[in-house]
């Protein structure tokens, strides 16, 4: 299909600013590794720095843990409250409520108007599945494990302040702030026989999840990374205590500890990052300017975003959508003029799209965005679309190649591969996302000298399970 010379270039150029050399790769995996050891010899944090959070999670599961327990977990646009019972054979059994989080909480000027929402559901969950932890008399309070998935500077296992939102929340009265005691407040305001135990991020619970469900006899392989490629990314490792000389006031007798590294602050000096215009852009529009450059080039919320401010650009530059602007009288559709509600889901339909003049993403862009489009439209928004999560795609195997190669000496010990336990609708929905994240970490080659392999395995409902093995595990 051939575009009017003019386009042709301009998307040239486009596709070719988000290129990455597979060079890079080894390079960026280099400076990933440099990094992480930045990030963990000082406790300062600074927009420089990788934060290489400790958690405070020193005991690796074995999955034997039993009991019921609470989770509550608070990650992006969604709230889970569960109930889940260990049965101490790496299985276990769940019940679950999910609530989307209204906009006017997400960005709200006091913390109890999120914390409060919070405690209210926990109690409705409580009341709906275990009626009787509400009207027991002393009966001792059921312990909650809280995934909390946003830079946190945990002080210990039960207790953590933030450091800033992400993801679009912005509640500016919560920053510095203990997250636990704000929640634990609102449960006792409410009297919700409920106590925070531990506070986990969602890469911690991925971690922790599956080396509770994994069994290495069977899999032959152990669990070193729990990571998220959703609508953020970051991961959690296990790191040797020597390696983490920032840290002053480890428990006794811990070996190690898990970090929660917020890979998606990596390099937000921009040193070796790519960087496009429309990437600035984005930036410019989130309430963390400067900050998780990383994660804006990655991860689902910010894809569509990517997309919807390039296609901006070109109808700026006379390039597209100039008859519907005129049949307009004017004006765009709102949902393509308006940032952030372009979702990455509507690129995976797109990137996939073969049919004849790519009929099947004009259906899509009408009925989700209610844009119509020219069939040359049409080609120049999966050629964008497919530019931009190649390059996600890419930079999503750097972090992992990276800490896959620096925990390689800890289990020297054993022939079992290194599995990474992901979670997240960009590794799980994406069109061949996981498939290419994988490649790219062989091109690195990060266990070169071994026999053995890096797998990424899809961990659902991980960021639940996760906290509540913490909390039986502490
Ligand atoms: C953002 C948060 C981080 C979280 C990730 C994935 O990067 O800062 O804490 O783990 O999103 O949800």
């Amino acid at each position: 299909m051939s575009l009017p010379p003019k386009l042709e270039s301009v998307i040239s150029q486009i596709e070719k600013d988000f290129e990455i050399k597979d060079d890079f790769l080894i390079k960026a995996t280099d400076f990933f590794l440099e990094q992480m050891d930045v990030g963990l010899a000082t406790p300062e944090q600074t927009r420089e720095k990788m934060p290489m959070i400790p958690t405070y999670v020193v005991k690796r599961p074995t999955g034997t843990e039993k009991g019921l327990y609470l989770a509550a977990d608070l990650g992006g646009t969604n709230f889970r409250v569960c109930s889940i019972q260990l049965n101490g054979d790496h299985t276990f059994e769940l019940q679950q409520d999910k609530y989307r989080i209204p906009d006017e909480v997400m960005k709200a000027p006091k913390s109890s108007d999120l914390f409060g929402y919070l405690a209210k559901k926990v109690e409705t969950f409580l009341l709906d599945h275990h009626p009787e932890t509400c009207t027991a008399k002393n009966a001792a309070p059921l312990k909650l494990g809280f995934t909390f998935s946003f830079p946190v500077n945990q002080t210990a296992l039960g207790h953590g302040t933030l450091i800033r939102w992400t993801k679009g929340f912005d509640i500016p009265d919560a920053v510095d702030r203990d997250v636990v005691n704000l929640f634990q407040a609102n449960l006792t305001i409410l009297e919700v026989n409920v106590q925070v135990v531990a506070l986990t991020n969602d890469t911690v619970s991925a971690l922790v999840a599956r080396a509770y469900t994994n069994d290495p006899k069977k899999t032959n392989a152990n669990t070193i990374i729990g990571c998220i490629f959703g609508t953020g990314t970051n991961g959690a490792y296990f790191e040797t205590l020597d390696k983490i000389p920032k840290l002053k006031n480890a428990p006794e007798g811990a070996e190690g500890m898990v970090i929660n590294t917020e890979w998606g602050s990596f390099d937000n000096s921009l040193k070796i990052l790519p960087s496009t215009e429309y990437d600035d852009s984005v930036d410019a529009e989130t309430p963390n300017p400067g900050y998780h450059l990383f994660e804006k080039r990655i991860s689902g919320r910010f894809l569509g975003e990517i997309l919807r401010v390039a296609l901006i650009d070109l109808f700026k530059k006379g390039l597209i959508f100039q008859e519907l602007f005129k049949e307009r009288g004017g004006s765009l559709p709102h949902r393509i003029d308006q940032p952030w509600l372009l979702d990455a889901e509507v690129l995976s339909y797109i990137e996939l799209d073969d049919s004849t003049d790519l009929n099947m993403s004009g259906l899509i862009l009408q009925n989700v965005l209610r844009l119509p489009t020219t069939r040359d439209e049409r080609y120049v928004i999966q050629r964008i679309t497919r530019a931009i999560s190649a390059r996600a795609a890419k930079l999503s195997a750097v972090p992992l190649a990276a800490v896959a190669h620096r925990v390689k000496d800890q289990y020297k010990d054993d022939d079992r591969d290194f599995e990474i336990a992901c979670d997240g609708s960009l590794i799980e929905f994406y069109p061949n996302f996981r498939k290419r994240v994988t490649e790219y970490i062989e091109y690195i080659n990060p266990l070169k000298g071994t026999n053995k392999k890096v797998i990424l395995k899809v961990e659902k409902s991980s960021s639940s399970l996760g906290s509540v093995v913490v909390t039986a595990l502490h």
